[in-house]
């Protein structure tokens, strides 16, 4: 069989980050591949990807780190912004939590994330066992034409699926908007009564 028998697409989807603005560092999650986030924000941008290809890849700007969203090695409250564009599709399951927690941890109080995913159905059996999610990305200056894609059996995931794992870990959600099939999410750290005792 080939490659192209196997893949299910999703209709071209649009992506508008001219709105989109971030201060202080941001951490990039998975920000090798295109680096779309890298792309937009240059140099305020720490891009982390456990590929170093993928980073090689990605355009000059961001300070670019070969490390694992699973255990990152950043001290608590260090950044104001975190991203995760199309990284947590690629990103097992069983480990989104932990991701969740760290970039909790290394958020400042009051330190946002944004992610931005798309809605994965139930794989419903078959050939078509890879699930292609086609973006037109529209950059300040540029627009981007890109396709990210995952193996579909166990990549069922939707808005509400992140909602609720980020209320479990602490953020609240300060906006949500569905696009489409794909969806964008701006959670909040929330300055917790520990926090506060601390500091
Ligand atoms: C195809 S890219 C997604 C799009 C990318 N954010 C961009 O702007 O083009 C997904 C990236 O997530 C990375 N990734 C996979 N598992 C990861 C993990 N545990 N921690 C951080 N990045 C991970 C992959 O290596 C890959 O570079």
């Amino acid at each position: 069989m080939s490659q192209d028998e196997r893949m299910y697409s999703i209709d071209l989807q649009s992506i508008n980050l001219t709105e989109y603005s971030q201060k202080g560092k941001v951490l990039d999650i998975g920000g090798g591949g295109e680096g779309i986030i890298g792309q937009l924000l240059g140099e305020k941008v720490i891009a982390i990807d456990p590929r170093s290809d993928e980073l090689e890849e990605a355009a000059e700007g961001p300070l670019k780190i070969i490390m694992d969203a699973r255990e990152l090695k950043f001290l608590n409250n260090t950044f104001d912004g975190a991203t995760s564009f199309f990284t947590l599709m690629y990103i097992e399951k069983q480990y989104h939590q932990k991701v969740f927690e760290e970039i909790y941890r290394v958020l400042k109080d009051e330190g946002e994330l944004t992610i931005w995913d798309a809605t994965i159905p139930p794989y419903p059996g078959g050939i078509k066992d890879i699930f292609l999610v086609p973006l037109e990305i529209d950059l300040k200056d540029k627009k981007i034409t890109t396709t990210y894609g995952v193996l579909w059996d166990q990549a069922e995931q939707d808005m509400k699926y992140y909602i609720q794992l980020g209320e479990r870990v602490g953020f609240e959600v300060a906006k949500k908007e569905e696009m489409g099939q794909i969806y964008c999410i701006g959670f909040k750290k929330k300055v917790s009564f520990k926090n506060f005792k601390n500091s």
